[in-house]
């Protein structure tokens, strides 16, 4: 845990920040992070300039499969862009500020707009494996139990104490993301929905499922939320998206269990599509 100071420095996260404006000429206003899976956007990028996050000073490292672990700045349809080609979670074992570190960095290099991508169960009976949703709200369950990345010190030059977290979506983007799906064919599996963050490693329990149906969630995931919040408390505009990898187990008579395989192999069939409408939409802003 950390102590009455939060785990990082201003100065450290300006560390970071100064060391990437040192090693490249790019000034993205648009930050990307890539989920399970979703790593293939950053290859996208035109005149790229990678670099690994082993190489970056202060920069965690990534241990999840399907996670490549790299910073990727270039230009997506001819955007300046940085990609976070794999991301930190909660689960492996990293402090929920080491969690939201690259946010903070974004935030000193520029970055107005965090784009959020991932991997996430559907728990909305109307949802099909292969759906896309877009993130209108999350349920901040780890946040419930104590583990909010702004717990600690707070670093007035970030943002302040008590963030309001009510309009965490950005409205505008939600509205380009959905012209932009319709425009592209993507409207017959495009939903708009809530997002619950669960720890994990664990897959759901069948009782978890159904009290997080009760709350309101439409997908489940184990990751992004800690984030977003960090990227709201600096100011950035925040857009999600979800890839539907997989519908959770609802039912005690079901033989279906959630696995990382099911999860990586939706990811595969669909990851284009949703590339694709990012791409598409970054040239609207
Ligand atoms: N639960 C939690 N996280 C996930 C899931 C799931 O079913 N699918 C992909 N990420």
């Amino acid at each position: 845990m950390f102590t009455e100071a939060s785990l990082y420095s201003f100065e450290e996260y300006q560390d970071t920040a100064k060391w990437l404006m040192s090693q490249t000429k790019n000034r993205p206003k648009v930050a990307i992070i890539c989920g399970s899976g979703l790593g293939g956007l950053a290859e996208m990028l035109d005149d790229k300039n990678v670099f690994p996050y082993k190489d970056i000073p202060r920069f965690p490292t990534s241990t999840v499969v399907g996670h490549e672990g790299q910073l990727v700045f270039g230009k997506l349809n001819g955007h300046e862009c940085v990609c976070m080609q794999g991301r930190f979670h909660f689960y492996e074992g990293y402090n929920i500020h080491t969690v939201t570190y690259p946010v903070r960095v974004f935030f000193l290099l520029g970055v107005e707009i965090l784009i959020v991508t991932n991997a996430a169960g559907g728990l909305n009976g109307s949802y099909s494996v292969g759906d896309i949703m877009l993130i209108k709200d999350h349920i901040n369950m780890p946040g419930f139990a104590g583990q909010n990345p702004l717990c600690g010190h707070n670093e007035p030059r970030f943002g302040v104490r008590f963030p309001c977290m009510s309009d965490a979506y950005d409205r505008e983007l939600r509205a380009l993301a959905k012209e932009t799906a319709e425009e592209h064919g993507c409207g017959s599996f495009f939903q708009e929905g809530v997002y619950c963050m669960l720890a994990g490693p664990t897959y759901e329990t069948v009782a978890e499922c159904r009290a997080l149906q009760k709350l309101g969630a439409d997908v489940v995931g184990m990751s992004t939320v800690p984030e977003v919040v960090v990227a709201r408390h600096c100011g950035l505009r925040v857009l999600g998206l979800s890839l539907i990898t997989n519908k959770v187990v609802i039912d005690y008579d079901s033989s279906e269990k959630a696995n990382h395989e099911e999860v990586l192999k939706t990811t595969k069939h669909r990851a284009t599509d949703l590339q694709r409408l990012i791409s598409q939409l970054i040239s609207k802003l």
